[in-house]
């Protein structure tokens, strides 16, 4: 049965974000909007058997389901060239950043790389290159690429009505973590916010061009990723909100003057926590901290590590909640947990 629910207008949004992070939202099918005599309400569709509830709204049958065109996939355009174990290769997702697309074509299917690249191409008439991705890796998120069609690897990308030029052979963009972006974009209004890990400015700008928050300190240790932050603060015309600063945030987070500091960064997050504790105002603020934790300890650890942290600053936590992002890896999770640190 196809399912759907009803939601206040005002809540749509948020809502629809909620569900195609923790993937329930049906993208086969259109959002409705309802005019009843208790208001306007969103029938958003979500997949099947997601069971009766999604949070407090229950999972019923639309009357009228409207479905968008199917659009042909990559493997259908190919169906005629490739044989039946080649096909059964063929990636199934990319990303599409500003003009440009990203793709991680199987070691096996090298030999049609070029085919593969110019189909996609066709698929995206507003594209104007292809690149291979080989994954990230390093402290500083750097991808491994290869150009399979195109010459030019400087983009800019529309997300949350922000804009984001990167470099891709130079600079991985996060497309996941879309719940966690919009969340920080609602919060920090009227605050003086620290950002740690700010990249090109995920997290900073949305912040400052939704929230807009008395400043922003943001930053950045990779020259190349400072340098399209300082581009992007420009872009997004948010100069008096953000102050771009560049360098290791164990050394140049500032002291004593933060409401909310963000630690969006994994892997060794924990090792920066005394430069974040450090960083808020005598009266408190709120913490943003991430972690990649193996599922059994996620409960946990992240929790106790900025209580230890505290502890021997002299400071007080309050843990507000602690949630899961994604799976990170096999038996991994990624989670944020969010802080009231006070004296
Ligand atoms: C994965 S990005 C996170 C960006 C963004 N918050 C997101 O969710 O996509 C992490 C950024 O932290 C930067 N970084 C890593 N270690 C750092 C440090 N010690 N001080 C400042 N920035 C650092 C990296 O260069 C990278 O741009």
């Amino acid at each position: 049965m196809y399912g759907a629910i009803h939601v206040p207008s005002e809540k749509g949004e948020a809502t629809r974000t909620y569900l195609l992070e923790k993937e329930l939202l049906d993208e086969t099918r259109k959002i409705q909007k309802l005019n009843t005599e208790k208001g306007v309400f969103l029938e958003i569709p979500v997949k099947k058997n997601v069971g009766t509830k999604i949070g407090s709204f229950s999972v019923i049958k639309p009357e009228k389901p409207l479905f968008f065109k199917k659009t042909k996939s990559l493997k259908s355009h190919l169906k005629a060239i490739l044989s039946e174990e080649e096909l059964a290769l063929v990636p199934s997702g990319w990303q599409v950043l500003g003009e440009l697309l990203i793709v991680n074509i199987p070691e096996a299917l090298t030999h049609r790389k070029a085919l593969i690249a110019k189909t996609l191409l066709l698929m995206y008439p507003k594209c104007t290159g292809v690149v291979q991705d080989f994954g990230i890796e390093g402290q500083f998120r750097r991808p491994k690429r290869e150009i399979l069609i195109g010459t030019k690897t400087e983009t800019i990308n529309k997300e949350q009505g922000c804009l984001f030029k990167l470099d891709v052979m130079k600079l991985m963009y996060s497309k996941g973590n879309l719940f966690e972006k919009k969340r920080m974009s609602r919060l920090g209004g009227g605050e003086v916010v620290v950002d740690m890990f700010a990249g090109i400015g995920y997290f900073s700008i949305p912040m400052a061009v939704h929230a807009r928050p008395q400043k922003i300190y943001s930053i950045e240790l990779n020259p190349e990723s400072f340098a399209y932050l300082q581009e992007n603060i420009r872009l997004n015309r948010v100069e008096d909100i953000i102050v771009p600063l560049k360098g290791d945030c164990a050394k140049v987070t500032p002291k004593g003057l933060a409401d909310r500091v963000i630690m969006g960064y994994v892997g060794s997050t924990h090792n920066y926590l005394e430069a974040a504790l450090k960083a808020f105002k005598k009266s408190g603020g709120v913490l943003h901290y991430h972690e990649t934790v193996p599922e059994k300890l996620a409960k946990r650890r992240p929790a106790a590590r900025i209580k230890k942290t505290a502890k021997a600053l002299g400071k007080k936590v309050e843990i507000l909640e602690c949630r899961r992002i994604k799976k990170y890896s096999p038996g991994v999770l990624h989670v944020v947990v969010d802080a009231w640190i006070f004296e």
